[in-house]
């Protein structure tokens, strides 16, 4: 048999890439284990595949991750990566290439695509008023800023809608909000942004996503985002920003969500490079190979819509297909931090098989986008009846026959050549079922197999027969079928239970387990002694783990609160340069005059003498000083501060006070100071 069952294809097939200020946890794994065994299927059926993907490493909420770990974004992003790439590699997800969206690759291809659409006219800019956090001195997303909300007057919501009514508004509406981030009460302010005309493209989008390119229920979820009409995409973010700056534009940086799609060529690139495959025959726009995506629900319009429509106007060629899978949650309800059911990778692996995990999803998996329940008593209960009851009893019921009676060499002649014909012709509908990501079909077709193969054992009674003298090559004629049997469902289980499968083909002696290895029918063969290939889920690792899950958030609150410190709900403001510090004209004020303010509770009137110039300055400091007891001291002031009209006059400076609602301090220098003189 040849080795391509039909010709060879070109396939290059992502995931998302995970943020780089989180940890990989089980939701996330759906996506990694669904594609890694569809990438394994197909390099088991001799296609040509490749599989990439990265960490997204840019973006605010990485940029203030790593500021209250006192670390650089880089030193985070870097060690995130390495946490990630291990996670992984524990569940057997096996890229080809993981690389990062903050690399050399990235820059390039994003500035060659925004170049492209912005020389095709597909860019506008626009100024827009937003909030802006004075303390951190950064413009806020939503989602950074907090307040009351407008309609059932909750406290504490964020900026974009209400945990408790549901209402949804924007941060303007909010009653008395605060940045998240440092406290401040946010102004507004108006900056330019730069857009991608999204709505060039409806045209395309519409027929491009009535083509099969997306699931039907993501066409007609689409179908109501044409219906309320696209907007023009807001591409650009203000410094600082932990990105890449927009090539003529100083102090712009791409958004985050810009270039995260375009980190899927550039980890393909990094791939290309080393390995030398030819980066333009897979993106150009009459490629030949095919395309992959895989994403969750919730990035569905970030894949379906911008990213077509970006490809489209550089001119490149857009995906095959974008598969979406729907949401994990676990016993019925979403995955719970303080129930411990919000599971990392690492905790999970610290208790139980990885394997068990890709088996259970697999056996529930669908071409579709309905949530996938992982619910620990079937999990338990599946794995424990189908891997180990079935698939595993297989072998060890036959090995130890074929060690003693053909001392290891499986019989020479074939005593069920339909049934073995039949397991071996059942591969090709298990095959368009991974082919089409209906894995639990495909696991149910081979565990009705691995039933088969167990009645025939069981009819046979090889045990019994093993007692009656004269019948040993009849048991060994039963078990090498038992064998090859197994040797077939390993072929087409490889894909799910990759470290099984290769202990499996190390006990059989065999060079590969692709799928056209199954044709030949093993005979007169040697095998290995039998171990074990996997051992029953027990329930107190499980109990174990959620257990562990629910240590890990009390451990993650301790470690926030330590990275915090002292200063955390205060942070010190954004470094200054010495040249802008200069610009402060600080005097030392001699208090002339106190005194209070008719109508004002807060505020005292102070004449202050620099040394020959007199100035008024009004002052928050009532509540701490009496005007009498003020007059004659020394203090601090902002000379060039722009005066300001108050409802009682103007204010011409400021005095330097330190101060909460505890207390407020009047700065006061040692004698000898003289007024006037600047302070360095
Ligand atoms: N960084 C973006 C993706 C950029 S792709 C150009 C992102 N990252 S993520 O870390 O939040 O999610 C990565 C993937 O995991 C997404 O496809 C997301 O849908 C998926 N999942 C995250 N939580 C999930 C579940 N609870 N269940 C299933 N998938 C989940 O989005
Ligand atoms: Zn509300």
């Amino acid at each position: 048999m040849s080795n391509s069952e039909s010709a060879q294809r070109k396939i290059l097939v992502t995931s998302a890439l995970p943020y780089a200020n989180g940890s990989i946890h089980l939701g996330h794994l759906l996506e990694y284990i669904q594609t890694d065994i569809w990438v394994r299927f197909q390099k088991s059926r001799g296609n040509q595949c490749h599989y990439v993907c990265a960490d997204d490493a840019h973006g605010t909420a990485i940029m203030l991750r790593a500021e209250m770990e006192g670390i650089t974004s880089e030193q985070l992003i870097e060690r995130v990566s390495q946490e990630h790439q291990a996670d992984f590699a524990r569940f057997g997800v096996a890229f080809d290439n993981y690389h990062s969206t903050h690399s050399s690759e990235n820059r390039v291809h994003s500035e060659r695509i925004y170049t492209a659409l912005r020389d095709a006219g597909h860019i506008a800019t626009r100024d827009i008023e937003q909030m802006y956090d004075p303390i951190k001195g950064l413009f806020l997303a939503d989602r950074f800023i907090k307040g009351t909300c407008p309609k059932c007057k909750t406290a504490d919501q964020y900026g974009d809608n209400c945990e408790a009514c549901g209402a949804t508004y924007t941060p303007a509406d909010l009653i008395d909000p605060v940045s998240a981030i440092s406290g401040a009460t946010p102004e507004v302010r108006s900056s330019t942004h730069y857009f991608f005309k999204l709505p060039d493209f409806e045209e395309f989008l519409a027929r491009w996503t009535r083509e099969g390119h997306v699931q039907h229920q993501i066409a007609n979820k689409l179908q109501e985002w044409f219906e309320a009409g696209l907007n023009e995409w807001d591409i650009s973010r203000d410094a600082p920003y932990f990105g890449f700056e927009i090539p003529d534009a100083p102090g712009k940086y791409f958004y985050v969500w810009l270039d995260a799609p375009i980190g899927y060529l550039a980890s393909f690139q990094n791939l290309c490079d080393r390995e030398g495959i030819d980066f333009d025959s897979y993106w150009r726009k009459d490629s030949d190979a095919e395309v992959y995506h895989f994403i969750g629900k919730d990035i569905v319009y970030f894949h379906a819509l911008f990213w077509p429509a970006m490809l489209e106007g550089a001119g490149m060629r857009t995906p095959t297909a974008i598969n979406c899978h729907g949401f994990v949650t676990v016993n019925g309800a979403k995955m719970s931090k303080s129930r411990g059911t919000f599971i990392k990778a690492e905790t999970y692996a610290e208790y139980l098989n990885p394997e068990y995990l890709r088996y259970y999803f697999a056996a529930k998996l669908t071409a579709g986008v309905d949530d996938l329940d992982l619910n620990l008593d079937d999990f338990a209960f599946r794995v424990n009846a189908d891997l180990v009851g079935k698939v595993v009893n297989i072998a060890s019921r036959c090995a130890g026959f074929v060690k003693k009676l053909g001392e290891g060499k499986l019989s020479t002649h074939c005593a069920e050549p339909e049934l073995v014909a039949r397991f071996i012709a059942a591969g090709d509908a298990i095959a368009e079922d991974f082919e089409n990501r209906e894995f639990g079909r495909a696991m149910r077709k081979i565990m009705e197999l691995a039933d088969e193969a167990n009645t025939y054992i069981a009819d046979k009674e090889p045990w019994v027969l093993a007692k009656q003298a004269g019948r040993e090559q009849e048991v060994l004629d039963i078990c090498s079928v038992g064998i090859n049997l197994f040797r077939q469902l390993m072929v087409y289980l490889a894909p799910v239970v990759p470290q099984m499968a290769s202990d499996a083909q190390a006990f059989l002696q065999l060079q590969s387990l692709d799928w056209h290895t199954r044709h030949d029918v093993l005979l007169g063969h040697e095998i290995a002694k039998f171990k074990p290939l996997m051992t029953r889920v027990e329930r107190d690792r499980i109990d174990a783990m959620i257990e562990a899950s629910k240590e890990d958030l009390a451990e993650e609150k301790k470690m926030k609160d330590a990275a915090k410190g002292p200063l955390a709900d205060n942070p010190i403001a954004p470094e200054i340069g010495f040249d802008e510090f200069a610009k402060v004209d600080l005097r030392i004020a001699r208090i002339a005059k106190a005194e209070y303010v008719e109508g004002a509770d807060k505020l005292l009137k102070l004449t202050l003498d620099l040394g020959g110039e007199t100035r008024t300055v009004f002052s928050g400091i009532r509540s701490a000083y009496a005007p009498e007891a003020l007059e004659g001291h020394l203090t601090v002031m902002v000379a060039n501060l722009a005066p300001r009209k108050m409802r009682f006059g103007m204010s011409e400076g400021m005095v330097l006070a330190a101060g909460s609602d505890e207390g407020i301090y009047l700065l006061e220098p040692h004698s000898g100071a003289e007024p006037g003189q600047r302070v360095t």
